[in-house]
């Protein structure tokens, strides 16, 4: 989704903003631009379109501004993720009002849009030029500065006429001393250093000046100024609050060498999966969660679980209820959470609402939150990002410490929300009484092993990438399993296609005959998991049948199951583990296929079409 920049301070203005949007590509954009202020001149370079579709468009906007502005202090840039209006520089931001003195960068949907517009040509005869929502801003913000008031002014009547979400950040022509700010719905974050004061979308953008942010709340404005910065609410009473310090360092943020972020996260796995688990372990191996206050007391207040999280996040959300229903005995419901926060949930002050979310910003799962919330349920979060809307808007939050995710697949991000509910669902299970003390430190012990086993898949990486060559010109493509292996199969499919654009789709083994057996032929490639031993010979009757009808199996199952080569053309192991823990280890065979076979077709991996890492907007 669209990123926002904004520097005021002793820099090169152009080139810290320049430099934190390349920070913020990850999140996924198709058009970009930055307005500064050059001896007070309002000047504004965008880029859409561009000959050289491999090369970054910050690197080309770069290149095109050049050395020109080289004395500006302050800066706002923008990366565009198109909503309202194709990617063209016209439609990209900053956005200009018509007497150009005001320019505007913007995150986030403004839904009255086209009622702005109209008032705006009625009432001041102002018609804006491009097709997107974010222009009214500008429009609006110029207008009320032409009536008298300051800039801070103005951004509160213009935003007290906008619905929707917003992030913005606006200069003005001639003021060189601030950039204000203001959020809604959308994040945004703010910092102080001795070079000056950062405004952007997310932390990566000034981990490089810092590792202590300020979030915005709803409804909070900024002013950014050289020597200080202040955040006010909407009295204009100034807001105190205290700094997030994150640990992320600025290297976990870089590729370390490896051809893509995608491909250095998958192989950070061990190491974050090993993280996540050991913090939470006390010296003699028992569980001791940071983040969560539930009591027993609590636990018996619960009727219900529901885990609501979109995209990667649900499928991760589906193994939580596998582990939960089994070791804590709490009935869970799982849902995405755009259906969740439509259809009124059966929510009240016995449920627990699990949200779970790398970013901590994706709209649809915080709206749902706040659904559950106001039926008054219980929140606990999931969440990579500290520090995130969702982090702190819940009672407990449970940090999945996987540093930070940049390429648009999530790997690592998923493998440690899986790891952070096997602790979650054994801590319920223990203190209810549910499990056994034994059993978990059974489980335990699987789960210190994985981090291990992961290497050891890992290591075979080159014979994944030759299957790939086999496969990558297939046109579609399907995964299946039973049990858990189902639900790793539903991650295994959204990874090949949205990175590979292959068409595919995920299905219960055993449903496969209801139906969608029909699409069986010589030209099907079939992923069939089966890691779970009470399960594997109905799944092995799956691959007889499919391959009965010309399928191409691959079979991904534990080592000891040789016989699986007697039915699969192709069989990828995982090493020996509970069936319980399978999801860790056979997600990472599936992440690898993804990665290889788009690696192959050569797809912009970290960044493919369509698709935003954080996703802001409904
Ligand atoms: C797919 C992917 C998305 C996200 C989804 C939720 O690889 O990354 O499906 O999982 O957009 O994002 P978060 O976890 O940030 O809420």
């Amino acid at each position: 989704m669209c990123g926002i920049v904004g520097y005021i301070g002793k820099d090169n203005a152009k080139k810290v903003v320049i430099d934190g949007l390349a920070k913020l590509e990850y999140r996924g954009y198709d058009s970009a631009g930055i307005a500064l202020l050059d001896r007070g001149n309002l000047e504004i370079e965008k880029i859409a379109e561009t000959e050289d579709k491999k090369k970054s468009k910050i690197l080309q906007l770069d290149e095109m501004v050049g050395d020109k502005y080289k004395d500006a202090k302050v800066a706002i840039g923008h990366t565009r993720w198109a909503t309202h209006g194709a990617p063209s520089v016209l439609n990209a931001h900053p956005h200009i009002s018509n007497d150009g003195k005001v320019a505007v960068v913007h995150n986030g949907i403004v839904e009255n849009y086209a009622e702005l517009r109209e008032k705006l040509l009625e009432k001041y005869n102002i018609h804006c030029k491009s097709e997107t929502d974010t222009e009214v801003i500008a429009q609006l913000l110029s207008v009320f500065c032409a009536g008298g008031m300051n800039p801070a002014e103005a951004m509160l009547e213009a935003t007290s006429m906008m619905k929707g979400a917003y992030a913005i950040a606006a200069i003005y022509e001639g003021d060189e001393t601030e950039i204000v700010g203001y959020r809604k719905d959308a994040p945004m974050i703010v910092c102080h250093t001795d070079e000056g004061s950062f405004i952007a979308s997310d932390m990566t953008a000034v981990l490089k000046y810092t590792k202590d942010v300020y979030f915005l709340e709803d409804d909070e404005m900024v002013i950014c100024r050289a020597d200080s910065m202040d955040i006010f609410d909407r009295n204009m009473n100034k807001v105190q609050k205290k700094a997030f310090h994150v640990d992320w360092s600025i290297e976990a943020a870089e590729k370390g060498g490896y051809d893509h972020f995608m491909l250095k996260e998958i192989h950070d796995q061990p190491t974050v999966l090993g993280d996540t688990l050991s913090r939470r372990l006390t010296s003699d191996g028992s569980i001791k969660l940071d983040g969560i206050k539930l009591s027993l007391e609590d636990l018996n207040n619960i009727d219900k679980i529901y885990i609501v999280a979109c995209g990667t996040a649900y499928h991760a959300g589906l193994i939580g209820k596998h582990l939960i229903e089994k070791w804590a005995k709490i009935p869970v419901e799982v849902d995405v959470a755009s259906e969740f926060r439509y259809r009124d949930p059966l929510v009240d002050d016995r449920t627990l609402f699990v949200a779970v979310t790398q970013s901590g910003e994706t709209l649809d799962t915080l709206m749902a939150l706040r659904e559950a919330k106001s039926k008054g349920a219980r929140v606990l979060s999931i969440v990579n990002v500290v520090g995130s809307s969702i982090a702190r808007e819940s009672d407990d939050v449970f940090y999945t410490w996987a540093g930070p995710e940049i390429a648009v697949a999530s790997t690592k991000g998923y493998t440690t929300q899986l790891m952070c509910l096997y602790l979650i669902a054994l801590h319920m299970g223990l203190l209810k009484g549910t499990i056994t003390d034994e059993y978990a430190k059974g489980i335990i012990g699987e789960l210190k092993a994985v981090p291990e086993k992961v290497e050891r898949l890992l290591e075979k990486e080159r014979d994944i990438a030759e299957l790939a060559k086999e496969i990558y010109k297939k046109e579609l493509i399907f995964y299946i399993g039973r049990g858990l292996d189902a639900s790793v199969a539903l991650e295994g499919s959204l990874k090949l296609k949205e990175i590979s654009y292959i068409n595919s789709f995920a299905i219960a083994a055993g449903e496969l005959k209801h139906g969608t057996i029909a699409l069986m032929d010589k030209d099907t490639i079939v992923f069939a998991l089966a890691t779970q031993d009470e399960l594997a010979e109905k799944t092995l009757s799956n691959i007889v049948e499919v391959a009965a009808r010309g399928a191409y199996v691959v079979a991904i199952t534990k080592e000891k199951n040789e016989f699986f080569k007697k039915e699969s053309d192709r069989v990828l192991f995982i090493p020996e583990c509970f069936d319980e823990v399978s999801p860790l280890l056979s997600i990472i065979q599936l992440q690898l296929i993804a990665y290889f076979v788009a690696k192959e077709k050569g797809e912009n991996i970290d960044m493919p079409r369509n698709l935003a890492k954080s996703v802001t907007v409904e």
